[in-house]
């Protein structure tokens, strides 16, 4: 048993660190093993999927050491084996960025199919279409992605959809293609351009990152670097909506506020304050939320990552308020468990109808992925009462010290072990 405990009712306030982006630093740590220079990356989150990337990477031959708990010292001069399978790895969808990453320094790369967060369909045929029009062969055999090429040569690419990882591991094996490779229908999130930036303090030649065309000129080699990870957008937003929710005033600091926009732009419609400055964004929650819609849509639309933060809000917000997942067909499945604390969601397909309640009561929950277990938490933190939460690993995937910095904003909440802990939680939260 492990679990959070929860107590809910007490505003969050105060001023909370915002931490290295995951979804950055996963495609950065695996980009590191394309040089045989030492690269140092600084502001990379302490989370499940870092650790289980850099064991990864250990794996096959990659000297990794710990400068300290956000900076990682990399050095990929002795791999010693393509092939990367090893349990964890199968368990984290950012394991394909090893097959661009090794495909373009070897021509070659043998990867687990990636697993990662059960929010619906999530399949690699853009990632394989892109592989194969830079000349690579593809093919999977025994669990494996098996993706070679005697030359790789640039290219132009269409994606069929917006997608962050085909995007991302086209630009990987492109910038050490020869010749030029276009992407159209590019992926224009944060990360994406974090993984240009660092590519390009490698030697890369990747221009427009950030944009709907990406242009990469292949270069020979790429040599070592020291890089900074960009603060964590969805990190930043879940404790903006934990504010919302628990009637707050939360500052999240080291954030980038132009990255978080969508996010403000809906905090304030539905009734917060929302102040900017240079590198932090506070959150006032004075005045009863109201209803909104809103649709999930690539970047710079409103993060799917944020959704079932967005959902807990509208909760318990007063009126009708309709939310929309375009990205993954399949991340509603927490709304059973926020039905169980009192609120009022009917799902249909792609569509929640939510009808705000009051308020939301404790229950014993269950996290059913990554964002919706830590949406499920500002959800606790707002109900009358204790809520459990059970599969916290999931939470722990995406957020450093998720309990800690909560508890840092005034709120209750612990990680029990056992039932006499959870007892004892009760006992000292009354
Ligand atoms: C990344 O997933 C993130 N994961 C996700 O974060 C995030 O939700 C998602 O981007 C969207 O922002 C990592 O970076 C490790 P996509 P990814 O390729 O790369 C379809 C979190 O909580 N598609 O942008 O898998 C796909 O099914 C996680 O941190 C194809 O059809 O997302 C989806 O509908 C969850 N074919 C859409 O594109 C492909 O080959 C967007 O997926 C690839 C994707």
């Amino acid at each position: 048993m492990e679990q959070y405990a929860i107590k809910g009712g007490n505003p969050l306030v105060g001023e909370v660190e915002i931490g290295g982006a995951k979804n950055a630093a996963l495609a950065i740590l695996a980009a590191a093993a394309m040089t045989d220079e030492t690269v140092v990356i600084e502001n990379v989150p302490d989370l499940r999927d870092t650790m289980v990337m850099l064991q990864a990477m250990e794996s096959i031959g990659v000297q990794v050491e710990r400068e300290n708990r956000h900076t990682v010292r990399i050095n990929a001069k002795n791999i010693r084996n393509l092939v990367i399978e090893d349990d964890g790895i199968k368990k984290i969808r950012a394991s394909y960025y090893f097959l661009g990453a090794l495909l373009g320094r070897y021509k070659k790369a043998e990867v687990a199919l990636p697993g990662g967060c059960n929010i619906g369909l999530r399949p690699i045929d853009q990632h394989i279409k892109g592989f194969r029009a830079l000349g690579a062969e593809v093919r999977i055999e025994h669990g494996l992605i098996i993706t070679e090429a005697e030359r790789l040569r640039g290219s132009h690419i269409y994606f069929d959809g917006v997608t962050v990882g085909a995007t991302i591991n086209v630009m990987l094996a492109a910038a050490l293609a020869e010749g030029q490779t276009i992407i159209e229908n590019a992926a224009k999130e944060p990360h994406v351009v974090d993984v240009a930036n660092f590519l390009n303090s490698m030697g890369a030649s990747i221009k427009g990152a950030g944009t709907d065309v990406v242009r990469i000129r292949g270069v020979q080699k790429l040599h070592g670097t020291e890089y900074t990870v960009i603060p964590d957008q969805i990190e930043a937003g879940t404790f903006m909506f934990a504010a919302a929710v628990t009637k707050g005033d939360v500052t999240v600091k080291n954030v980038i506020p132009k990255h978080l926009e969508s996010i403000s732009a809906k905090l304030m419609e539905i009734g917060c304050e929302v102040e900017e400055s240079d590198d932090a964004v506070r959150v006032v929650a004075a005045k009863p939320l109201t209803h909104t819609q809103v649709k999930t849509l690539p970047y710079p639309g409103f993060p799917t990552d944020m959704q079932p933060q967005i959902t807990v809000a509208l909760g318990l917000s007063r009126g009708i308020s309709i939310v929309t997942e375009s990205i993954f067909e399949n991340r509603f499945k927490y709304v059973d468990e926020l039905t169980r604390m009192g609120a009022s969601i009917k799902v249909e397909s792609n569509t929640a109808i939510i009808d705000g309640v009051a308020k939301y009561t404790g229950a014993s929950l269950t996290a059913p992925d990554l964002r919706a277990g830590a949406a499920l938490v500002t959800a606790a933190l707002a109900a009358e009462g204790v809520s459990t939460i059970d599969d916290v690993n999931f939470i722990e995937r995406g957020y450093e010290d998720f309990p800690q910095k909560l508890q840092s904003l005034g709120a209750q909440i612990e990680k029990v072990n056992t039932e006499r802990e959870l007892k004892k939680f009760r006992l000292k939260t009354g």
